[in-house]
């Protein structure tokens, strides 16, 4: 049983899903405002559970896409981000909502929202179920959060140790024997 692996759980799945009742109505009174059409993009693998939570609640026209990126490898973010799978549509001259399952370092947010910025990307908005405010090394900006997490290696909702765990249907802090 994968749960055996779990210190504590930070987030409960009831936690998680009122949480993305919240920002679902937020993100939806935004672009409501804005009028436009956006494309939601998630990040693979970790944005699934989350993304599919939030879709689901929006009333507004909006497409979705995904697109992969490699930034980090085990428990460690590394500053080289490259583009593994890239998205189908075009994002020339359209709004951008990316969703992402946590911001650490921010390396990858911020090498991401450029390359749309280059791309022609009218707006890029970000939101992410998770922050680690403590291990930030570059300035980014996410548009809407989830929660706060403590410096802590968390798992599940999507997020990963070594490509397991994000079938849990909570967040919770992976026991240090698993990685040390
Ligand atoms: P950043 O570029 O350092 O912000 O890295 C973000 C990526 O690192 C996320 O998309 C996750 O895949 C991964 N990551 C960072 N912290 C954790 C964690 O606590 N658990 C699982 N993955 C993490």
């Amino acid at each position: 049983m994968i749960s055996q692996d779990i210190e504590t759980v930070l987030l409960t799945e009831e936690q998680i899903e009122k949480r993305c009742v919240e920002l679902a109505k937020q993100i939806e009174d935004d672009y409501n405002k804005e009028g436009e059409v956006p494309i939601v993009v998630g990040l693979l693998r970790g944005s699934v559970p989350f993304m599919a939570e939030l879709i689901k609640r929006f009333t507004f026209p909006c497409e979705i896409d995904f697109m992969s990126v490699s930034s980090y490898d085990g428990t460690e973010s590394i500053g080289d981000v490259k583009i593994d799978k890239d998205m189908d549509l075009s994002s020339k001259e359209r709004a951008i909502l990316l969703v992402e399952d946590i911001v650490d370092t921010g390396r990858t947010l911020s090498e991401v929202k450029k390359m749309f910025i280059n791309k022609g990307a009218t707006n890029v908005k970000i939101v992410a179920l998770l922050d680690k405010p403590s291990r930030r090394v570059v300035d980014i900006h996410a548009d809407y959060i989830g929660f706060e997490v403590p410096n802590e290696f968390v798992v599940g909702y999507g997020l990963d140790y070594n490509q397991k765990y994000r079938n849990l249907p909570y967040i919770g802090i992976l026991k240090r024997e698993i990685y040390e």
